[in-house]
């Protein structure tokens, strides 16, 4: 068996050229791994976040947690009805991600804050940027699903920096 991808996608009957779905494909796993990595991000700061304001962003981590593999499934879904192979493994996604690397040593709950906020900002920023690429390309469909990630994404980040007293 192969380690890497196929360099040609699957045939279909979606009638975009393999070139355009092949360019998707890529496009989509980029995201995906980013938004794999928010899982992971969100989670260990939900197990690991302490203070006061526990149970709040207890829950709010686990939200997001939650949304990034609904945003991932559909990235994933999408790039496979292009006929291109989902790349989802932790060991792909771990060296394709474009997150700041999770710390380990977080202190306060406001440090949790931020590394969601940053996880889930970098997430949202690069989609965002992906939606022309996905429309220009000729891919309404992709252009679409990442315009509702992003909004949906933006909408978790607002909530997650209203923690902060100050923007940063
Ligand atoms: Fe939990």
């Amino acid at each position: 068996m192969a380690k890497t991808a196929p360099k040609t996608p699957f045939p279909t009957r979606v009638d975009l050229s393999a070139d355009i779905r092949m360019a998707m494909g890529v496009l989509l796993n980029q995201r995906l791994a980013d938004f794999l990595d928010l899982e992971r991000q969100a989670k260990h700061a939900h197990w690991n976040v302490k203070g006061i304001h526990f149970e709040q962003l207890h829950e709010l981590f686990d939200d997001v947690a939650a949304l990034a593999v609904k945003w991932s499934d559909d990235l994933a879904e999408r790039a496979v009805q292009l006929g291109c192979v989902a790349e989802g493994s932790v060991q792909t996604v771990a060296e394709r991600s474009k997150l700041p690397a999770c710390p380990m040593n977080v202190e306060t709950p406001t440090q949790w804050v931020i590394v969601v906020a940053d996880a889930l900002a970098a997430c949202a920023n690069a989609a965002r940027e992906d939606i022309d690429t996905a429309d220009d390309a000729g891919d309404a469909i992709t252009a679409d699903l990442l315009t509702r990630i992003t909004g949906e994404a933006d909408k978790q980040l607002w909530f997650v920096e209203a923690h902060l007293e100050k923007q940063s």
